[in-house]
């Protein structure tokens, strides 16, 4: 896990005024709720007296009082009220939570894993979704495997026509898996990638992103991932991202976000639907094919793979692989420059584009 970096640790609409909620990410067990104002606020779940979880209990105002003695934190975790001392009882210093910095934005509760600062950097964001005007859905649950793992899959879409053949739906259902015209380049805290999966066949690379059926086609697709933990998906279909977010050693938080479809390639027909209700169905749609279709194939075949924890060494990377070899050399950067309090790389600044226009930087060339 990267230090002093924003993690994406719940969506915005799971957390509700008067209910609070308790999760585990980032191996802390967190209690988050809106106070008076609608802001989030987010404390460690364990009440500081006798180590009660406080999403058990229930909000008082601002505050949330413990479900065994009644004992109230406001949104720092300072105690505020022991019902037992009654009103004008002195609150001992000790009798504080952990409380920790939180930022609402792209509808997500994003946290800051670091020591407090002066100022945040912004949360991390692909220009593609933060400037998208369409709809789009967000769907979170919980995987059992790394985070790292869960990056790495995504991060290389060639093991699709070996997972996901014959997977309901899949427009990519294809008869081979060969990447051509692969390309990756790094930024920053961005790696983008692009290339194109297609048959194995005698035709060229423009032939088959040309051909008549979906089920012959060569796919241009760009695969990006944005540090700590976003990787996004493009082509001439659909754009999504998901967030990896550790839950602990074992399991990963992760989160998908699509937008609306570009192409009505995929369920036409549902076109007799009214437009709005479409427009929205689609990218929930996608959402929950996502979990329940393709990741539980990906987890048929990854479930298992050991070191559980993705790194340089615990692989044999071929070139395509390239994404996430970066991936996890950038990782390991970052990790050494926190520790050593080094600032962090410049954020991105190019936009993205369904076919970047960066060259192509060998692997063994770049610094990181
Ligand atoms: S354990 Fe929370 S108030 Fe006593
Ligand atoms: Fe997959």
């Amino acid at each position: 896990m990267i230090p002093n970096q924003w993690y994406a640790v719940i969506r915005g609409q799971d957390v509700k005024r008067d209910k609070p909620v308790g999760i585990m990410r980032l191996g802390k067990k967190l209690v988050l709720y809106r106070d008076t104002e609608g802001q989030v606020a987010c404390l460690q779940d364990r009440c500081a007296h006798k180590g009660v979880l406080l999403s058990k209990g229930k909000q008082h105002g601002d505050a949330i009082a413990c479900p065994y003695h009644g004992f109230q934190y406001d949104q720092q975790g300072k105690c505020v009220h022991m019902p037992v001392l009654g009103k004008c009882g002195v609150i001992p210093r000790t009798m504080q939570v952990p409380s920790y910095k939180v930022h609402e934005q792209h509808g997500l509760v994003w946290l800051w894993n670091g020591e407090p600062q002066d100022s945040y950097p912004e949360v991390p964001m692909f220009t593609n979704f933060s400037e998208y005007k369409g709809f789009t859905s967000l769907y979170g649950w919980d995987a059992p495997i790394h985070y790292t793992r869960y990056v790495e899959s995504v991060c290389e879409v060639y093991h699709v026509p070996f997972v996901h053949k014959g997977s309901f739906l899949n427009i990519w259902d294809p008869k081979g898996g060969r990447v051509d015209e692969f390309r990756c380049s790094i930024d920053g805290h961005l790696i983008t990638s692009d290339f194109i999966l297609r048959p194995d066949d005698d035709r060229s690379a423009q032939e088959t992103l040309e051909a008549k059926f979906p089920w012959q086609r060569g796919w241009r697709i760009g695969v990006d991932v944005l540090m700590p933990n976003l990787v996004q998906i493009r082509n001439d279909v659909f754009d999504v991202y998901l967030v990896a977010t550790p839950i602990d050693d074992e399991n990963t938080w992760v989160c998908f976000c699509y937008q609306e479809p570009k192409k009505d390639l995929l369920f036409p027909f549902f076109k007799p639907l009214p437009i709005p209700l479409w427009r929205r169905l689609r990218p929930w749609m996608m959402c929950r094919m996502e979990r329940f279709i393709q990741q539980a194939k990906d987890l048929e075949a990854i479930e298992g793979q050991w070191p559980r924890a993705s790194s340089l060494k615990a692989n044999n990377l071929i070139p395509v692989d390239k994404v996430n070899a970066y991936y996890l050399r950038l990782r390991d950067k970052l990790i050494r420059d926190a520790a050593e309090n080094r600032p962090a790389p410049a954020a991105p600044t190019i936009p993205i584009q369904l076919v970047p226009q960066a060259a192509d930087s060998p692997l063994e060339t770049n610094s990181l």
